[in-house]
C-alpha cells in the first residue's frame, strides 16, 4: 500500500488553478454571435447550477434570453426609462446592453420559505450560480460578463418583461457570446490590505 504524506494531493488540477488565477470577464460590447447553441448552453447551465446550496432548496432559476427576446426587452427598457423621465443616455446605454448582446442568461434569485436557511444564504447561492456560469462560459472559450444595471431593479421591467414574481430578484444578467480579443486586465485586489490572519 502506498503511504500518503501530507503533501500528496491526488486531486490537484493545475489547469483549473491556472484558469482561476487568470480568468477575467470580457466587456459586453465586445461580445458577438455566435452564442452557445442549445447543447452547449445546456452544458454551461449544468456546470452553473452545480453550486453550494444550503438545504438543497435550489433557490434560483434561469431565464435564457435569445435575440428576439433581447430586442423586446430593449424596447421595454426604453419605455420604462421614458415613463420615469430618466436621463436618455442612461436609458440608451441600458437598452443597448440587451439589444447588442448575442445571449443573456438572467439568473433569478428565488428564495424559498425556510425556517432553517436564512434568505441571505439563498441569495448567495444565486450569486454562486452567476459566477459559475461566467466561469464555465470563459473556460469553454466564450466571452462572458456579469451585469445588472438599473433595469435589474425596475419591478415592472422584471415582472412584465421577464416574468419574475414579486418575491424574486435578479442576481445577474450573464452575457455570453464570442469574443475576439482579451482586454487588458484590471487592477486586482491588494491581498495584504484585505487579509487578516488570526494565529491565536
Ligand atoms: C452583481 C454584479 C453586477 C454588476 N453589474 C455591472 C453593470 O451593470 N455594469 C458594469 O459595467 N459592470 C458590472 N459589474 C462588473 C462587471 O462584471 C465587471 O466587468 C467585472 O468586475 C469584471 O470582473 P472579472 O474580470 O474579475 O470577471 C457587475 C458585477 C457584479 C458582481
Amino acid at each position: 500500500m502506498t503511504q500518503t504524506t501530507q503533501h500528496d494531493r491526488p486531486d490537484e488540477n493545475p489547469q483549473v488553478m491556472d484558469f482561476l488565477l487568470n480568468r477575467r470577464s470580457r466587456p459586453a460590447k465586445m461580445l458577438r454571435a455566435p452564442a452557445p447553441d442549445a447543447p452547449m448552453l445546456r452544458r454551461l447551465l449544468t456546470a452553473a447550477t452545480r453550486v453550494p446550496d444550503h438545504g438543497k432548496l435550489e433557490p434560483w432559476r434561469l431565464v435564457v434570453l435569445e435575440p428576439e427576446a433581447l430586442a423586446r426587452l430593449a424596447a421595454l427598457i426604453e419605455a420604462r426609462g421614458a415613463a420615469q423621465d430618466m436621463d436618455p443616455a442612461q436609458v440608451a446605454k441600458a437598452a443597448q446592453t440587451f439589444r447588442g448582446s448575442p445571449m443573456v442568461v438572467a439568473v433569478v434569485a428565488a428564495p424559498k420559505p425556510s425556517e432553517k436557511i436564512p434568505e441571505i444564504e439563498q441569495i448567495l447561492s444565486a450569486g454562486a450560480v452567476c459566477l459559475s456560469l461566467l466561469n464555465a462560459s470563459l473556460a469553454q472559450g466564450f466571452g462572458a460578463c456579469w451585469l445588472t444595471g438599473w433595469p435589474a431593479f425596475d419591478r415592472p421591467f422584471l415582472e412584465q418583461g421577464l416574468g419574475l414574481t414579486e418575491d424574486e430578484q435578479i442576481a445577474g444578467f450573464i452575457h455570453i457570446g464570442t469574443s475576439d480579443a482579451t482586454p487588458p486586465d484590471r487592477p486586482r485586489p491588494d491581498l495584504d490590505a484585505l487579509v487578516t490572519w488570526l494565529r491565536a
